[in-house]
């Protein structure tokens, strides 16, 4: 609910909540409703549109900390239906396949293929469910007063000019947005590495031809095997960082992908038509520490992995979950110790992630320069990778997943 909504002609409309929220993806809608449960009113303000919102593609991969989150959330409904549960993925070199059974070497643990765009669209359903303010299409969204008791929230919306009174702001806006560029130069420190490389992505229309993901190292470029639901295959290739999609015809992106993924037992990718194809640039990015006063970064404004691992969406998730424990022994207890190790407790989650994401995108990409030393170096990495149960074992627990730093329970769940 909102408190104290105020407005005089010509004034700014001054709305009062505990916590705003910049930002309506993941991490946004997830901190949302994580505060929702526990009596904590929010607002969020987003500067897209709804839809646009709920199309942009990108995640597919889903750890099992993140299904678990959401079902504990209440939040699961479409994820059980629809969700498709992998117990294994496949890694091809030289032309071959090989499975590593993620279930068999986790003790029964698994990923879901569930979209980012529906598991948005479940969360700002459920957002709509409790009639707490989320505003799309705000504009000039700018944050304020972060060292103050009451920082604030600024943004246009209809035509008229509002302020939201926080007792704390989330920076949930993603690598582009306000919130981390409005912290004051020098209190944050910037690790950075940006790949000679991007993603080539496609969704076609075409039954998937393997149940499982398949991560293909080849002489010409990385290519990944993926999917959205029975019906549509997702895709994606290794090209250079600058390039242009309109240089990619349809014809032109199948005949590379079959090249890179068509393995000797003769699988392959069906063929389907293109429904959406974009070029993402790579990169390895976090900023500590993900607190300035009362402002608190969480998701893509903080960190930024390489997609190879597909951690993005669930370090988002993860980030909050902390958030939220924090925010609720303050609002409880008046206990500020959680909301001072916030940062601590997440950064040390998001640098093995960072460190999976780098190493798996390094395993499998071409690096501009290479030679054939490096080449062979590589596959005789994958080749120890998949003949060994140690290896294959990391490399599963980190996919599936590491351990979430604090306990639903604590998070009021
Ligand atoms: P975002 O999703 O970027 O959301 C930020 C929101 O803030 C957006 O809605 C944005 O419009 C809004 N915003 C921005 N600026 C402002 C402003 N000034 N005012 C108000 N609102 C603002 N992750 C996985 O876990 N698994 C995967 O399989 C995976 N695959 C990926 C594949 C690709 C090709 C890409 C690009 C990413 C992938 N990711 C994956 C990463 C994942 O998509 C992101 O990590 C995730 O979206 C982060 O969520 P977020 O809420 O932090 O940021
Ligand atoms: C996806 O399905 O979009 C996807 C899968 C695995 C990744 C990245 C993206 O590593």
């Amino acid at each position: 609910m909102i408190v104290g909504v105020q407005r005089q002609m010509g004034e700014a409309t001054n709305l009062r909540t505990q916590v705003g929220i910049v930002g309506a993806g993941p991490a946004g809608l997830l901190l949302g409703q994580l505060l929702h449960l526990n009596g904590i009113d929010s607002v969020i303000v987003e500067n897209r549109g709804r839809d646009y919102v709920i199309d942009r593609v990108r995640a597919g991969v889903l750890e099992q900390g993140t299904v678990d989150l959401l079902n504990a959330m209440g939040v699961g409904g479409g994820l059980g239906r629809a969700g498709l549960r992998h117990e294994g993925l496949h890694v091809s070199f030289e032309g071959r396949r090989h499975r590593i059974n993620l279930a068999d070497l986790t003790g029964g643990k698994a990923i879901t293929v569930y979209g980012q765009n529906e598991v948005v669209r479940d969360l700002i359903d459920a957002r709509t469910a409790t009639t707490r303010p989320l505003y799309f299409d705000a504009e000039c969204v700018s944050v304020g007063a972060l060292d103050s008791p009451t920082p604030v929230i600024r943004f246009q919306h209809g035509g008229t000019d509002h302020e939201v009174h926080c007792d704390f702001i989330a920076g949930c806006d993603g690598f582009h947005g306000v919130c981390r560029s409005s912290i004051p130069d020098g209190v944050l420190t910037v690790y950075e590495r940006v790949y000679p490389f991007g993603w080539l992505g496609i969704l076609a229309e075409a039954t998937p031809s393997s149940d499982e993901l398949v991560y293909t190292c080849h002489e010409r470029g990385f290519a990944l095997f993926s999917m959205r639901s029975p019906t549509i295959t997702r895709l994606y290739l290794q090209v250079p960082p600058d390039e242009s999609i309109d240089d990619w015809s349809d014809e032109a992106i199948w005949a590379e992908m079959l090249e890179r993924m068509t393995a000797r037992d003769g699988w392959r990718p069906n063929v389907g038509p293109i429904l959406q194809k974009s070029v993402t640039p790579m990169r390895s990015f976090v900023v500590e520490p993900m607190r300035h006063g009362r402002l608190f970064l969480a998701g893509d404004s903080a960190h930024i992995v390489p997609p190879t691992g597909a951690k993005g969406l669930n370090l988002a998730a993860a980030d909050v979950l902390v958030l939220a424990r924090a925010m609720k022994a303050h609002y409880e207890r008046g206990a500020t110790a959680w909301l001072d190790e916030y940062s601590d407790v997440c950064v040390r989650r998001v640098w093995k992630a960072q460190r999976f994401s780098w190493w798996m995108t390094s395993t499998l990409h071409r690096f501009p320069g290479e030679n054939a030393f490096d080449h062979r170096r590589r596959i005789a990495d994958l080749d120890y990778l998949t003949g060994s149960r140690a290896a294959m074992t990391s490399l599963a627990e980190q996919y599936v997943g590491l351990p979430m730093e604090v306990s639903f329970d604590s998070a009021g769940l």
